[in-house]
């Protein structure tokens, strides 16, 4: 059967089912000839009757409502919050390169990579870079069965309620060979004009605006009434999709766009294939000619290796692939007057200075405060309290002070005093020698620091604890309870047996307090590499924690191990500056922390109350290798050395820079040195290429 004529309260529910299951794929049909081709076939009332007789026969048997109904596209059930979303593959982001300098290197690392001769082209495929956010589209035989933002890149949230109200993002794909299972990556985003009505609105009904597009883009996404985002203009850009081994036919990311494009996602037009350096540049050029045309926003251009398997090859390091990148356009300046400078206390107590400006706005963007950096900073471009000066802000960067004008000065005006004690706690402030810092030298007791470091405890990358924000922690903090991070672990116990509990204070209530400590017991198990990340020590972001915890794999190894290398004659100092990425200055910040005993002493109190289970090294490809400790020497004959290390790592291998009794094999190359003698008098297995490449298996 089609569809029919016949009368809704007459339909049986087989008659029903089967025609809204026609009407889904109809109206999907007629949706990409409308929004995809711009060539409709039917007239607009013959397609808001098809519309109506979906919502009909939908409102007579809600029980066949299905997942791909036309009708969600207006928004329906409310979310009561975000699920969790693990990614498949995890969602990474792209390195930034701000001149043709930054690009040529990018352009020779690949080259040396995958060990190409210097002429032969590397073909990229450059593309705008959407200012929106990204999302993860799964379908399933071709329907939308799943939306989640990139969250952390890991696990991000359940957002398929609000992405089916995304006029692009089809709900069926039209056309051939669709991937089974396929997940799709793109950019959702706001439309310049959309989003200066929406802001208008939002004035009129005395709702604050968005400061640009993407935050729009982004607050809409992240709506709990998906009703209020179908009212959101948000638009979806596609740029790359995932499927299984064998189901996808393309070969570039040029055949990637076109079958998205067939499949029904827009894509977009600007781009451009270039075979050298030459043409990206040019191509980079006209991009930002043109930029400000655009109906969006784009903040540079995306440079990816066209051929896949190269990609494939190229793999990631850390959180960014090697094979693209992201050529940012030049900041925008403005300028205005610096109306007064701050100190502000960071959790390591370095005291950095604030520019409050008067407002301004750079690049569609509000901006009142500009990072002065240090004293020295300040001193160096003689930026002075009512200075008139111009800022740039570049991206997501917070905005910068360029310069002053120091001709537009009053003559009353003095060179600004640096502080030489904290402004939180009044403790000295002082500088070591040969340190641009100026730190506040009460580290245990500056309540500055220790707000700062709980902050940092409860950060997105760290404990993430839902509802303990920022402003919990300022309150929290002065109620006196939580001054350690362990504290939070034993808030719920305390407040049982508190005469005031929590429940009974303003702005909280039974049932946020119930949430609250809910959210905390989710975390009472937590991954290795969040926790090192959470103890906030110097120098040591998300991607060092996770190295560390890749190479230790427990705490109790990492802390001992640490505590070794406080001697830098031992083995332990060695494996330690041995890691890549990891330099003498960081790795001094490191076993500097672990001699504090008021560190050890968290680290004890946390350990007591939480699970941190050992750190799985997920191999992406079983081999022989996995759980092998491996150090490369000499030059390969085929192979680049990142090129091996990445191979050994895919498959659950450590790479080390340094010959320990611990090491598994060393592999050998030409004018191998010292590391290779090492390993015959240590006795540890000496591997050519040859062999390696026979012991990594296939592929
Ligand atoms: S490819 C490794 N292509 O830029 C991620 N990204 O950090 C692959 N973006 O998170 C990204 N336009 O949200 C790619 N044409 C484009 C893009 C694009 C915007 C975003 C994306 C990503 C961020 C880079």
């Amino acid at each position: 059967m089609s569809l029919s004529t016949y009368p809704v309260d007459q339909l049986t529910p087989d008659q029903a089912a089967e025609e809204l299951a026609c009407l889904a794929n109809l109206i999907a049909h007629h949706d990409y000839l409308y929004h995809q081709l711009a060539t409709p076939e039917i007239s607009d009332a013959d397609y808001d009757a098809l519309v109506l007789r979906n919502r009909a026969i939908e409102a007579r048997f809600p029980d066949l409502r299905r997942s791909d109904s036309p009708s969600l596209r207006v928004g329906a059930a409310p979310a009561a919050g975000f699920k969790k979303v693990r990614h498949h593959k995890p969602m990474l982001s792209l390195d930034n390169a701000f001149s043709p300098e930054d690009v040529t290197d990018f352009l020779n690392r690949i080259r040396r990579f995958l060990q190409l001769p210097e002429d032969q082209a590397v073909e990229m495929m450059a593309e705008p870079k959407i200012d929106g956010l990204s999302a993860s589209l799964h379908y399933q035989d071709g329907r939308f069965v799943l939306g989640a933002t990139r969250g952390d890149g890991s696990e991000g949230e359940d957002i398929t309620h609000n992405l089916r109200t995304v006029k692009d993002v089809p709900l069926i794909l039209q056309g051939e060979h669709i991937p089974q299972s396929l997940e799709i990556r793109g950019e959702v985003y706001m439309r310049r004009d959309d989003f200066l009505s929406l802001n208008k609105a939002r004035t009129a009904a005395g709702e604050p605006e968005f400061a640009n597009p993407r935050n729009a883009a982004a607050g809409s996404v992240r709506q709990l009434d998906p009703k209020i985002t179908a009212k959101r203009p948000l638009h979806f850009f596609a740029y790359a999709y995932h499927a299984l081994p064998g189901d996808r036919k393309d070969q570039t990311q040029g055949d990637i766009l076109e079958s998205l494009n067939r499949w029904g996602f827009s894509v977009t037009r600007l781009r451009q294939i270039c075979q050298n350096e030459d043409e990206v540049m040019t191509f980079y050029h006209q991009l930002e000619s043109i930029r400000a045309d655009l109906d969006y926003d784009i903040d540079g251009v995306v440079y990816k290796v066209n051929n896949l398997e190269w990609q494939n090859r190229l793999g990631a390091v850390g959180r960014t692939p090697r094979h693209s990148i992201a050529h940012k356009f030049a900041a925008e300046k403005a300028e205005t007057i610096v109306e007064d400078i701050l100190i502000q206390v960071g959790r390591t107590g370095v005291l950095t200075p604030v520019a409050i400006l008067k407002p301004v706005t750079v690049g569609g963007v509000v901006v009142q405060r500009a990072t002065l950096h240090n004293e020295d900073e300040i001193a160096r471009k003689d930026v002075r309290i009512g200075d008139h000066i111009e800022i740039q802000r570049a991206g997501d960067v917070i905005p910068q002070v360029l310069r002053v004008f120091p001709e537009k000065r009053l003559p009353a005006s003095r060179p600004f005093v640096f502080p030489g004690s904290c402004p939180v706690c009044g403790s000295a402030a002082v500088r070591t020698e040969g340190e641009v810092a100026r730190r506040c030298t009460d580290g245990l007791v500056c309540p500055a620091q220790a707000v700062e470091r709980l902050k940092h405890f409860v950060s997105r990358q760290a404990f993430d604890i839902e509802g303990l924000g920022e402003k919990h922690i300022e309150t929290f903090y002065q109620e006196k309870l939580i001054r350690t991070p362990a504290d939070i672990f034993t808030l719920e116990t305390r407040d049982r047996q508190s005469l005031t509990p929590l429940r009974n204070t303003e702005g909280w209530g039974e049932q946020s307090t119930r949430n609250l400590f809910q959210a905390i017991d989710q975390r009472r198990t937590i991954s290795l590499d969040r926790f090192i990340y959470a103890l906030g020590i110097p120098q040591v972001g998300a991607v060092t924690a996770k190295l560390l915890a890749r190479h230790y794999r427990s705490l109790t190894t990492l802390t001992q191990q640490m505590t070794q290398a406080q001697d830098q004659n031992s083995e332990a100092w060695k494996e330690l500056l041995a890691l890549e990425g990891i330099g003498a200055n960081m790795a001094s910040d490191l076993v500097g922390f672990f001699r504090q005993p008021h560190n050890i002493e968290i680290m004890e109190a946390l350990s007591a109350l939480l699970t941190i289970p050992d750190f799985i090294v997920e191999a992406t490809i079983s081999s022989p290798l996995s759980g092998k400790t491996i150090v490369f020497t000499g030059s390969l004959p085929t192979l680049s050395r990142a090129e091996a290390k990445a191979h050994a790592e895919r498959r659950g291998a450590k790479v080390t820079g340094s010959v320990t009794s611990k090491t598994d094999y060393v592999v050998v190359g030409k004018d191998a040195g010292s590391k290779a003698k090492a390993a015959r008098e240590l006795g540890i297995t000496i591997l050519s290429e040859n062999e390696f490449v026979a012991l990594m298996g296939k592929p």
